[in-house]
């Protein structure tokens, strides 16, 4: 049976990206178990422009009923003034598709080291995951208004909601170092301080793993100052929107970070963990690597094809050794050259 991908470029940015990644699962696909079918739908600005909606109602069904969703980026300065903008359809999708678990990895492969701002010897090994939890918190928490003279936001979390999210991280943790530091902002947030007693409490039950906990300031600075001592952080949905574009600086750029996001039944969805870069879009130059990585991410995790996803992780890696590099990363290559040799590579393998 063949597996439905349904693919939401988006806009500025994410389209070309989109391009790149789907020609990369076009040149692994003939060695995959599966076959994959590609339906593409309208999404942010797009969304709008081509329906009137960011997220046009035949989009959500068409994801509703996929096996897995591939998503570039959205947004940019023409929608931004709108009632409905591309970030609120980001939202009500995750919200729709009960997205609660959003898995930013962040490893700096020795192709990556020379290319960070911050010293060899403090990024050299980096290998981390940030577990951001993506459906609730201050991004969806009401009641919430905005007058001329005064604002105010939300920042609630339920019970289950936390427990769930720490679920996540403790058992990623299992599978890797074992260890799980909780980022919140307990010395505060009445929100943090449910967070930190509710890790305390799932922790009971992961006694093969070590918790700690670190107040959000901090960890923005630790994260830079020795990014080796993290395995997992978990942490909400807005310090870990932070934390993650904050740690891309580690291998160099946004342009490398690709992301998941998990529900507890339906189909999970991959996209970067960047925007829509309107400042470089439409000159062909974007990094196509976060959008390539985050299709072997769907690889492995939606459709078990473990040798395929290894695959693609090592022809970027391969081809960043050689040194092919892009704007972001002090290079001349183009989306199109980078990803032409990613291909080249794969099908050389
Ligand atoms: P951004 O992530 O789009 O860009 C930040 C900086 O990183 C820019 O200088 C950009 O050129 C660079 N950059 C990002 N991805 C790159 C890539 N693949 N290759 C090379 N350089 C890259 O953030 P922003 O400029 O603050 O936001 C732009 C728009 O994107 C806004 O409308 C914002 O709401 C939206 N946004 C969307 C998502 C998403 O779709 N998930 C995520 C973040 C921001
Ligand atoms: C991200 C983005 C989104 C977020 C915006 C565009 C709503 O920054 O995916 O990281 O804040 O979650
Ligand atoms: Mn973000």
């Amino acid at each position: 049976m063949k597996k439905k991908i349904v693919v939401l470029a988006g806009d500025g940015i994410g389209p070309e990206i989109m391009a790149s990644g789907l020609q990369v699962l076009d040149a692994v696909a003939k060695k995959c178990f599966h076959s994959f079918e590609l339906e593409e739908h309208p999404f942010g600005g797009a969304g709008l422009d081509e329906a009137g909606a960011s997220l046009p109602k035949k989009t959500l069904a068409a994801c509703q009923n996929a096996d897995a969703i591939l998503l570039g980026a959205i947004g940019g300065p023409k929608w931004e003034k709108m009632s409905d903008t591309p970030e609120k359809g980001l939202l009500a999708l995750r919200k729709a598709l009960n997205l609660f678990a959003n898995i930013r990895p962040v490893a700096v492969s020795s192709a990556l080291i020379h290319l960070s701002p911050l010293k060899p010897e403090i990024i050299e090994g980096t290998d981390l995951i940030i577990v951001r939890e993506l459906s609730s918190g201050i991004y969806f928490g009401e009641p919430r208004e905005l007058t001329e003279q005064m604002a105010y936001d939300t920042a609630r979390y339920q019970k289950n909601e936390i427990e769930r999210i720490l679920h996540s991280a403790f058992k990623l943790a299992q599978s890797r170092g074992k260890k799980v530091t909780s980022v919140d902002k307990a010395n505060v947030l009445a929100s943090s301080k449910l967070w930190r007693a509710t890790a305390e409490e799932i922790a009971k039950e992961y006694p093969d793993c070590r918790l700690e906990h670190q107040y959000v300031d901090s960890a923005a600075m630790k994260l830079i100052q020795n990014p080796k001592a993290f395995d997992v952080i978990v942490t909400d949905n807005l310090f870990g929107d932070i934390l993650s574009d904050e740690a891309s600086v580690l291998p160099g750029s946004l342009g490398v970070l690709p992301s998941a996001s998990y529900s507890t039944d339906g189909p999970s969805l991959y996209e970067p963990i960047h925007g829509s870069a309107p400042d470089i879009a439409g000159q062909g130059i974007a990094n196509p690597i976060s959008m390539i990585l985050s299709v072997a991410m769907m690889l492995r995790q939606s459709f078990q094809e473990e040798t395929a996803a290894q695959a693609i992780e090592d022809a970027c890696d391969k081809i960043l050794s050689k040194g092919l590099l892009t704007h972001d990363l002090g290079g001349q290559a183009t989306t199109a050259q980078f990803t032409e040799a990613v291909i080249q590579e794969l099908e050389g393998a």
